[in-house]
């Protein structure tokens, strides 16, 4: 991995936090590559089959190409691998807004993923049922295993949201999708939640851009202008939470954490 990460950053709720800072979004796209990777060949070797959610929005877009190109490309066993979706937003597969849309075109399409195992939110005819049909599938999925996801890919937002979970508008603790009916927005989404993401053993964040700066430096700081934003609320019970940062998106993180300014 190209970045040097900080020391393990205690941080509010005493959960372990590491921060890789990299020049730009592709060396932060590559090494996100090379950790999918990694995770994947390393679950797939201990427990059969790698189990990954990913994120939806545009950060992930380079990541999910370089997966699908060499070397990555041959070092996965693609028909051990299950994917699922962070969150969706609840319109057709091939409209411009959907999270697999993206997902499909830089990834699942050039990789010999078998579909069964391709679990997308399909959501856009009837949200609630879907949240409760993808709730089942994930009870079923981690029956009997040590955590949920190996890992769960991230995005951030400007205004400290992740996933479709958005300050102001978080969803009620205990289920683990949740429909989602944003201001604004002639769609629904579907979320998963804190109580199915904190099931995961790896939790990663992709975070480029200097719009970024401000919500990666008050949600890693606990500052208040993030208190009601979801991300206090991620603490995965068996493991860490990464974030993986370009230099413009941690332009305001202390010095000791952008070892590449
Ligand atoms: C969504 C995404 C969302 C995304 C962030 C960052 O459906 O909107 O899941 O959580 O990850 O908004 O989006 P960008 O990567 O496009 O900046």
């Amino acid at each position: 991995m190209s970045g040097r990460g900080a020391t393990g950053e205690e941080v509010p709720g005493g959960r372990q936090v590491r921060v890789e800072v990299f020049p730009d979004s592709e060396r932060l796209s590559a090494a996100a590559a090379s950790l999918v990777a990694a995770q994947a060949i390393e679950a797939i070797r201990a427990r059969g089959r790698f189990l990954w959610a990913l994120a939806g929005g545009t950060t992930p877009a380079r990541t999910y190409e370089r997966l699908a190109e060499p070397p990555h490309r041959e070092q996965i066993d693609w028909g051990k691998v299950e994917v699922f979706f962070g969150d969706e937003r609840c319109v057709p597969p091939a409209d411009p807004r959907s999270n697999y849309r993206l997902a499909e075109e830089k990834l699942i399409s050039r990789v010999p993923l078998p579909a069964a195992q391709v679990h997308r939110l399909a959501c856009a005819s009837d949200p609630e049922g879907e949240a409760r049909r993808y709730e089942g599938l994930l009870r079923r999925t981690f029956q009997g295993r040590p955590w949920g996801f190996d890992l769960a890919l991230l995005g951030l937002g400007a205004d400290g949201h992740t996933a479709s979970l958005f300050p102001g508008l978080l969803p009620p603790a205990g289920p683990w999708v949740a429909v989602v009916a944003r201001p604004g927005e002639d769609f629904r989404r579907l979320t998963l939640t804190p109580a199915a993401l904190n099931q995961s053993r790896l939790l990663v964040f992709l975070v480029t851009g200097r719009e970024k700066a401000e919500a990666l430096q008050a949600v890693l700081k606990g500052e208040e202008a993030m208190a009601d934003s979801p991300v206090p609320l991620l603490r995965p019970r068996a493991g860490e939470i990464l974030w993986l940062a370009d230099r413009q998106a941690a332009a305001l993180l202390p010095l000791d954490w952008t070892p590449f300014r």
